[in-house]
């Protein structure tokens, strides 16, 4: 049995319309904050958006606490960054690289031209979020991460040294050393990140439901990770990126990119965290390294979980008239009691 924290997700796409009701309905089981990504078809970039989004969600959620994001770009305005900073309508600014992922064809082409945006971020403690993948036309998509670090996010933390920045779900030995070596910044891992490796995901069959950005990378990366996870490290603590795409966007000739982890993914660290004898650390990764980074307070209330061996996972989610894939990586499961 583990007794736990409320476990925090640090990074979370909820969708719209009736996806955001069903994936909302499965975060309030296990989290007790989650920061959620402004990457809607239609990007979060000003007040009508964000408070239209926002009417919506809070409507719908039972239980977590909702932590919002704005999607950052050239056409935001400062005004409008300042109305919605001073109503407290969002807790973070999340910046996507132009064609980067998911709903990122209106994000940044030239970091450079955010300056104004970034000096406001950080004259008023407003933390970014930054999906840190440099991508170019030819570009080898396994070096993205590495290439971001060397060409946008030196120039950024060089330059905004208060900033208090979070590189999200990072996937490289080169992102752990970075994040060691500089300050003001720390990172989210993804379940799958942890997990699995090119090896996993295409070394055998190719398996759509783990094609992801950033892309999964090595054993030697993924190792990395896992040890520094593992060790409780406060610069690093768990977000999710679960990303729900139906099943036949995923299973069909252009496979969309983002795995959908919510429904199993505490159950996942933990049993990672327990057959790696970590267990003491769990609390740090799922709830208390986020708190830190971001300055929030936490319910301290602890839940029960309970292992049970070879237990039958449901893979797929009945949505509509078609399935989510539910991500899973052990044969055993951690419930809550
Ligand atoms: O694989 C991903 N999917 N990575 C992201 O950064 C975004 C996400 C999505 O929104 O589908
Ligand atoms: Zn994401």
């Amino acid at each position: 049995m583990l007794k736990i924290f409320k476990p925090c997700d640090f990074h979370v796409h909820l969708r719209e319309g009736s996806l955001s009701h069903f994936v909302l309905k499965e975060n309030n089981k296990h989290f007790q904050k989650i920061l959620v990504m402004p990457n809607l078809k239609k990007p979060l970039t000003n007040s009508n958006l964000l408070l239209n989004y926002r009417k919506k969600i809070l409507k719908i959620n039972k239980s977590s606490e909702v932590l919002f994001t704005i999607y950052l770009n050239k056409d935001c305005s400062l005004k409008d960054l300042e109305y919605m900073h001073k109503n407290k309508l969002f807790f973070s600014a999340k910046l996507y690289p132009l064609n980067a992922t998911t709903n990122s064809t209106s994000g940044v082409s030239d970091i450079k031209k955010m300056s104004k945006f970034l000096t406001f971020l950080e004259e008023n403690n407003i933390p970014l979020c930054i999906h840190g993948e440099h991508v170019h036309n030819n570009d080898d998509p396994y070096e993205r991460e590495k290439k971001f670090l060397d060409k946008e996010l030196s120039w950024i933390t060089k330059r905004f040294k208060s900033l208090k920045i979070t590189l999200e779900h990072i996937t490289t030995k080169d992102s752990v050393s970075f994040i060691n070596s500089h300050k003001n910044i720390s990172a989210t891992i993804t379940t799958h990140h942890l997990l699995e490796n090119t090896y996993s995901f295409l070394g055998n069959e190719l398996k759509p439901e783990l094609f992801c950005k950033p892309i999964i990378k090595g054993s030697v990366h993924q190792e990395a990770l896992q040890k520094v996870a593992l060790s409780g490290n406060p610069r690093f603590f768990f977000g999710s990126d679960s990303a729900p795409h139906l099943k036949t966007r995923k299973f069909a000739p252009s496979c969309c990119a983002g795995v959908y982890s919510t429904k199993y993914s505490i159950s996942n660290i933990l049993e990672f965290f327990w057959i790696n004898k970590k267990s003491s650390n769990i609390n740090k990764f799922l709830t208390q390294n986020g708190c830190k980074h971001y300055g929030l307070n936490y319910d301290k209330s602890t839940h029960s979980y309970k292992r049970l061996k070879n237990f039958k996972f449901q893979k797929y989610s009945k949505f509509k008239n078609d399935y989510l894939i539910n991500y899973n990586c052990f044969d055993n499961i951690w419930l809550k009691i």
